[in-house]
């Protein structure tokens, strides 16, 4: 029997305000928002497991002009599915409005705020790390319920800042999610292939060095974490073996214009414009990527789109 979906993660725009480096999404010329009405019709699917997990993220996701109305929609439909927003951190009131509105539903939810270290984070992203990284202090002094967590995505350009990041987070009590750039297509990287997706054997030895030492501290804190960071090591020093990896099994991955990924390396299963959840899940194409997962293996990455493994 066919396993139920059980993570959504959907972009929900693709506007964004910054224009980070190894980012297109805020290049791409038609700016699209995810429809209501579709969100609805996955929502109301019957192919969903009962404790589905919902993430979002975009573009910049406090852009989408109907974040209320697509949250009330949500919590409605599935209450306490909402369980993360990855957000840029700049538009401090819109963030700051949209958490009293969620009032008992934020102690489901983590905010993930993207910073990509003190020192590089403005070259990476073109703002100051002090404008998120104030707004993450703020948010947690005002909401005790949330859990609000910084997203550190590596680079050439600030692969020596991840121990300083480590150790500023955890001085400051957020916990550092830790993630390799990588080259989506299908997502961050429709449009350019950028030279900021090539570690040299340097970058690569530096960073394993660092994220051993990371590994270790994470033992005794969080031991999902750690496995994510023993699981990134494997794959820079090109030890990750291909395994039965679960995503194109349960998980999917919405875009602003409907389009629906399983695996976001993978071609999209269908569009949720044209036919209805079950049918996307249950075709040719969402099966041919689920028979050669489980024939062959995969170890294209280290990604858990949108979702930090808790
Ligand atoms: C695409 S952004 C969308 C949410 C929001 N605009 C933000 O920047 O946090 C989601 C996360 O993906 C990261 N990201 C962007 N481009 C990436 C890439 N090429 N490889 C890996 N992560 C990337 C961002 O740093 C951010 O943490
Ligand atoms: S990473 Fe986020 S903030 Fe940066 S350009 Fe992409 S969508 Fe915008």
């Amino acid at each position: 029997m066919i396993n139920k979906i059980k993570y959504i993660n959907i972009s929900i725009t693709n506007r964004c305000n910054l224009s980070c480096e190894y980012c297109d999404i805020w290049q791409e010329k038609h700016k699209k928002d995810i429809r209501l009405d579709n969100v609805r019709k996955m929502l109301e699917s019957s192919i969903l497991d009962d404790n589905t997990d919902i993430a979002l993220t975009g573009g910049e996701p406090f852009l989408y002009k109907n974040l209320a109305l697509l949250t009330e929609l949500i919590l409605k439909t599935r209450p306490g599915s909402l369980k993360a927003i990855t957000t840029n951190g700049t538009l401090g009131e819109a963030m700051l409005d949209f958490l009293a509105g969620l009032k008992k539903h934020r102690k489901h939810l983590s905010l993930c705020i993207s910073f990509d270290g003190v020192t590089k984070h403005y070259k990476q992203r073109g703002n100051s790390p002090f404008v998120a990284l104030n707004k993450a202090v703020s948010i947690k002094d005002e909401f005790s319920d949330i859990k609000v967590k910084l997203k550190f995505t590596v680079t050439p350009i600030n692969y020596k800042d991840i121990i300083p990041a480590y150790n500023f987070a955890k001085l400051n009590n957020f916990r550092l999610k830790i993630k390799l750039v990588e080259n989506a297509k299908n997502y961050t990287n429709a449009i350019f292939n950028n030279s900021i997706f090539k570690f040299s054997k340097e970058m690569r030895n530096s960073i394993i060095n660092d994220l051993s030492l990371i590994y270790v501290d994470l033992l005794e804190l969080d031991r999902k974490d750690a496995y994510f960071i023993k699981k990134t090591i494997e794959f820079l020093s090109g030890k990750k073996k291909p395994e039965a990896c679960s995503a194109p099994f349960n998980r999917i991955f919405v875009m602003p214009n409907g389009k629906i990924y399983s695996c976001i390396y993978s071609d999209h299963i269908g569009n949720i414009n044209d036919k209805c959840l079950e049918d996307i899940w249950h075709s040719k194409k969402a099966e041919l990527i689920r028979n050669k997962v489980e024939k062959y293996g995969c170890n294209r990455c280290v990604s858990y789109h949108g979702f930090s493994l808790d």
